[in-house]
């Protein structure tokens, strides 16, 4: 049975660190944007679950955490999304939560803001009078307004449906080029592998894989610049197509 570091082309005794910078290399390369393909991607992404769930080099087929076979395909879970960014489950319900979809909203309306109408302006993603500054601005509407969410689709995959270019890279939950932070309202990142706990308690969350979980919800995208989001952030290159406000 093939082993999952050698699909992240790793030694097996590479530490967390290196686990994860392998798995954000090699989803680039497998992603089928570039030049990867949907079977690739799904490889690589259940190869680095299976590390995370626990996998010893010494004792395949037996790991630790879930029980999934060494050799079963990966559960996409319920955020899981095609190379493609298109759903293959619902997305948005984290590690923990509910799994009764009947608190979850038919669909969300979600106020947006971009991060650089912030930096041009001098707001604080702390104010709290942000989004009410951004509705007194006559902002273009690529920078600030208002779309809705339907169920099924990611916040990202929503803006993208209704028009909009909000950066990404991966789609696959491997950088910080879409993330987004959420003002107010719900929205959790399930199987979140790159986000540490600080950033997802101050409301940072990765669109790509992340659905409004309420009704009402106000997000401030393209964040990708914040200081510690940065380091996270993957190369701009054909690969991130998307920049909003160019
Ligand atoms: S685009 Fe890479 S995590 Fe969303």
């Amino acid at each position: 049975m093939e082993s999952p570091f050698d699909v992240l082309r790793i030694d097996p005794d590479a530490d967390d660190d290196e686990v994860d910078r392998a798995y954000r290399r090699r989803v680039l390369e497998a992603h089928p944007d570039h030049g990867g393909s949907p079977r690739e991607f799904q490889r690589v992404r259940a190869a680095y679950e299976r590390i995370e769930a626990g996998y010893e080099p010494d004792d395949a087929g037996s790991e630790r955490g879930n029980g999934a076979g060494a050799g079963d395909p990966p559960d996409p879970g319920p955020g899981a999304r095609d190379p493609a960014g298109r759903s293959t489950g619902r997305a948005g319900r984290g590690p923990g939560e509910a799994s009764d979809d009947s608190d979850e909203p038919d669909e969300s309306r979600v106020e947006y803001l971009n991060y650089e109408v912030l930096d041009d302006r001098g707001w604080g993603l702390g104010d709290p009078d942000l989004f009410e500054k951004a509705s007194d601005a006559d902002l273009d509407p690529a920078d600030y307004g208002m779309f809705l969410v339907e169920p099924g689709e990611s916040l990202l995959e929503a803006a993208e449906n209704r028009g909009f270019a909000w950066p990404y890279a991966c789609r696959g939950g491997a950088c910080a080029n879409c993330a987004v932070a959420v003002v107010e309202g719900e929205m959790e990142t399930p199987g979140n592998h790159i986000l540490s706990e600080e950033m997802v308690a101050h409301g940072i969350r990765l669109s790509c894989i992340s659905a409004p979980q309420s009704a009402e919800l106000k997000v401030v995208y393209n964040v990708k610049h914040l200081p510690d989001l940065d380091e996270l952030r993957l190369p701009a290159d054909r690969f991130e197509r998307a920049q909003a406000t160019d």
